[in-house]
């Protein structure tokens, strides 16, 4: 047996041993759990740049070396060899299906497509112009009052149920977003279709004429699915797992989850840069918009650059640059003009030093947003299709921490930089 490794920390001239603990790859962890109540002293990371909030099985990241792992196997390989069902069976239950278990899998994903008819009338609670993603937090949310049944989250069974009627129904509340915002009527999914097909079924069939989805776009939009499918524990995820440590249910965590991945440092970056890009509008311009960004006195960020994580290169951004050459040659669009300006900005900030020095490179948003606004994909859906995607991941990621023995709900401790206690004054004495 490996010997017992600690840190020693010296704190005011007492030193404590903390333990430290080896994952199977990645950074060793230093346990401080024991630190309050041997100091009286918390740790400060804000923004938990250097702090292991769980143990986890499921998706490592080595951001210096661009790697992406499902499972131990690399997202390169995933997105090339297998669908996004198959990735999804993988994230969730630890290994890649046989085709029994595919078949299996895909079955009872076809099982839950529909959703309830009363959920339909939540739509019409919304402005026709809502964000989707606004229309997603809520009708995501309002699952939660639909399958109470099968809500006990302590049972295996019923977390897996959930899991399957997440994973099912949200192709088909997404794809409602958007016929809502259209005024489009609903379509009913197609279960004779591929998950992704059906998406685009109910995306952009009518019920006037029989949709026959294109596979190499199919193929595309399945590809961001598994790229998008999980991502440690980032921002959203983390969010999950903080909603439902306190024991909340499934349906509500993933909500707050997309509630979290709206944000434009998050998930809402493809839907940010496609703006961006249209704001640049020309290659002639892409100079005076570099300048911004490196201007600390202006707000302006290059949407799609940077990562927290990755601090070489994003692989999911190389998977997503060659699946963007792939759409617009299908469809005849390779002098797409959005996709120059990208190109071009792409080249510059790459040869620019700022840039380089903070290891600023494109994330996988920079390319997903062109790729989806040529499937035919509106904007303002773009991160309704990532939290789609993601959806996978948050459940796996929650099913973990339930599952998990050492479990404990999520309260992190602060600094506290406020007034010190004093009394009230009466009004007539302030
Ligand atoms: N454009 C210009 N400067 C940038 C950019 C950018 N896109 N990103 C980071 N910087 C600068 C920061 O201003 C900071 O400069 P400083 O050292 O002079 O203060 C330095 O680079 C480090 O940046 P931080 O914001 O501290 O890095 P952090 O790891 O916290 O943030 C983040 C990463 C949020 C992704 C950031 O790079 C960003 O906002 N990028 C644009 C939004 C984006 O594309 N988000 C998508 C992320 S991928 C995803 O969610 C799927």
């Amino acid at each position: 047996m490996d010997k017992q490794r600690n840190a020693t920390l010296n704190v005011d001239g007492k030193s404590i041993d903390l333990p430290i603990y080896s994952g199977s790859i990645g950074p060793d962890v230093i346990d401080i759990r024991s630190l309050y109540a041997k100091t009286g002293m918390f740790t400060f990371d804000p923004g938990f740049v250097s702090t292991a909030a769980c143990k986890s099985d499921i998706t490592y990241i080595d951001g210096d070396e661009g790697v992406l792992l499902y499972r131990g196997y690399p997202i390169e390989q995933l997105a090339m060899k297998c669908d996004f069902l198959e990735v999804a069976y993988l994230i969730l239950h630890g290994e890649l299906p046989n085709a029994k278990q595919k078949g299996e899998f895909d079955s009872i994903i076809k099982n839950h497509t529909m959703v309830h008819d009363q959920l339909t009338r939540f739509y019409s609670g919304f402005r026709r112009d809502a964000h989707p993603m606004a229309i997603l937090v809520g009708v995501v949310g309002a699952l939660s009052a639909f399958y109470h049944e099968a809500m006990d989250i302590s049972d295996e069974y019923h977390r897996t149920v959930s899991a399957h009627r997440l994973i099912a129904k949200l192709p088909n509340i997404t794809a409602m977003a958007y016929k809502y915002n259209a005024g489009q009527p609903f379509m009913y999914p197609r279960n004779d279709l591929s998950y992704t097909a059906n998406f685009m079924h109910m995306m952009f069939g009518t019920p006037c004429e029989k949709y026959e989805p294109n596979p190499v776009l199919v193929r595309a939009l399945d590809r961001i699915l598994i790229l998008h499918a999980d991502h440690e524990q980032n921002a959203s995820t983390s969010t999950v797992r903080l909603a439902g440590s306190s024991g909340a249910n499934p349906f509500a965590c993933i909500s707050s989850g997309i509630a979290c991945l709206w944000g434009p440092a998050h998930g809402g970056a493809n839907e940010a840069c496609l703006n961006m890009l249209e704001e640049i509008g020309d290659v002639s311009r892409v100079g005076e918009f570099i300048k911004r960004a490196k201007d600390k006195d202006d707000p302006f960020k290059l949407m799609g650059f940077g990562h927290r994580v990755y601090k070489n290169f994003d692989p999911r951004a190389k998977l997503m640059r060659e699946t963007c050459h792939e759409v617009l040659n299908e469809l005849g669009l390779q002098d797409d003009r959005l996709f120059k300006l990208a190109i071009a900005l792409e080249k510059i900030a790459l040869e620019d030093d700022y840039f380089i020095s903070k290891k600023l490179y494109p994330n996988v948003d920079f390319y997903s947003g062109i790729v989806q606004r040529a499937l035919g994909i509106p904007v303002k859906l773009f991160t309704g299709i990532f939290a789609m995607a993601r959806t996978v991941g948050w459940i796996a990621q929650w099913n973990e921490m339930i599952g998990d023995p050492e479990q404990k709900i999520g309260r992190p401790r602060q600094l506290f930089t406020g007034a010190t206690q004093r009394d009230v004054i009466a009004m007539d004495k302030r």
